[in-house]
């Protein structure tokens, strides 16, 4: 198939783009480069510098071509920012992604892929189903589940075929992609900081949460199986034409696990010191990901810790600037 890639200059799109033309697809990025890097775009595909925002600039983009889908990453992921500044996320997440979504339709695009997120969810201690109650705790949640409910009309009124993947938290690399966002966060490539002497320690944000070590505990998924269930729900969409899925390993890590996993991966002592809760972290936030798997057949080839620390620990020695 012939697919745009919006936000495939990203850490999640530049992965799933190389996986697509692995796999006998043909790639046009479109990114305006705003957190993304040119570098991360892999060979093969084509690129086009361009806002979703900007309605002429994907007018032209989908006048050049005849796409047979649109997956769109492109979004600002900052969920603590989203609460300072909410107008710069609706209007990135939700007007840009009504302006893709608008021009995909007008062209006649008929597959739709939307990365969505766990942030849709209200928190629970255990792990979470497609049907558990939504409760954005985060204007950037709440953008994502505004897009969902958009392409829940849109299929109904204009007949796109879409999956919405509700990702759990994106982890590890490939040899020549990894984690750079801009400003920082994840606590993975954060911890991998420390190791590589670019930060002296790494916080622990509350250590008494109802969770067996206290730490808060998270789903992370590498980003190679995120990248294979892509591809399994595009090529799905001609026999399912509506999907939506929780995207996630299904076992749930401490952050004090993925310190001690970095620990023995590195051989860094990495320094860590206990800071305050932050408001709006969950103390656990684990998918249920039995629907992908039963539908689709998909299953995490790395679902091991350690793998997945091992895998960014190898692209950040590579890399300890990122790709600048
Ligand atoms: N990283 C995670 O763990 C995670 C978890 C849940 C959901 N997601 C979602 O996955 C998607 C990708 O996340 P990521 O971690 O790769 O983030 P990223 O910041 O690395 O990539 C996002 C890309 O989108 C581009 N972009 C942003 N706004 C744009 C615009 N208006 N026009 C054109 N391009 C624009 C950026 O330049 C960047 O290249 C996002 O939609 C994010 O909300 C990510």
């Amino acid at each position: 198939m012939k697919i745009l890639v919006t936000g495939g200059a990203g850490y999640i799109g530049s992965v799933v783009a190389q996986q697509l033309l692995a796999t006998g697809h043909e790639v046009t990025v479109y990114d305006s480069l705003v957190k993304g890097y040119r570098a991360a775009v892999p060979q093969g595909a084509r690129f086009i510098q361009g806002d979703i925002l900007d309605r002429a600039a994907l007018d032209a983009a989908l006048e050049a071509e005849s796409y047979d889908a649109v997956m769109h990453f492109a979004a600002f992921i900052e969920a603590g920012e989203s609460m300072q500044k909410p107008g710069r996320f609706f209007r990135n997440n939700v007007m840009g992604s009504m302006t893709l979504i608008e021009a995909a339709v007008a062209h006649g695009v008929p597959r739709f892929v939307f990365s969505s997120s766990a942030g849709v969810y209200a928190s629970k201690d255990t792990p979470l189903t497609e049907d558990d109650p939504l409760g954005p705790a985060s204007v950037y949640g709440q953008t994502k589940q505004m897009i969902e409910e958009t392409l829940f009309w849109y299929r109904r009124i204009h007949g796109l075929r879409y999956v919405a993947l509700r990702y759990f938290n994106a982890a590890g690399a490939v040899e020549e992609r990894g984690e750079a966002h801009r400003p920082e966060t994840h606590l993975i490539p954060l911890v991998l900081q420390v190791a590589l002497g670019q930060r002296e320690r790494i916080a622990i944000y509350g250590d008494d949460y109802p969770t067996p070590d206290g730490s808060c505990i998270r789903d992370y998924i590498h980003i190679l199986d995120l990248a294979s269930a892509h591809v399994l729900a595009l090529e799905a969409l001609d026999e399912r034409p509506e999907m939506l899925y929780n995207l996630g390993n299904g076992t749930g890590y401490s952050v004090k696990e993925v310190i001690a996993a970095a620990r023995a991966v590195t051989g860094h002592p990495i320094p860590a010191t206990v800071a305050p809760r932050r408001p709006g972290d969950a103390a656990a936030l684990v998918a249920d990901a039995s629907r992908i798997r039963r539908d689709l057949g998909w299953s995490p080839q790395y679902p091991d810790l350690r793998d997945i620390v091992a895998s960014a620990w190898r692209w950040h020695q590579t890399h300890p600037r990122g790709y600048r």
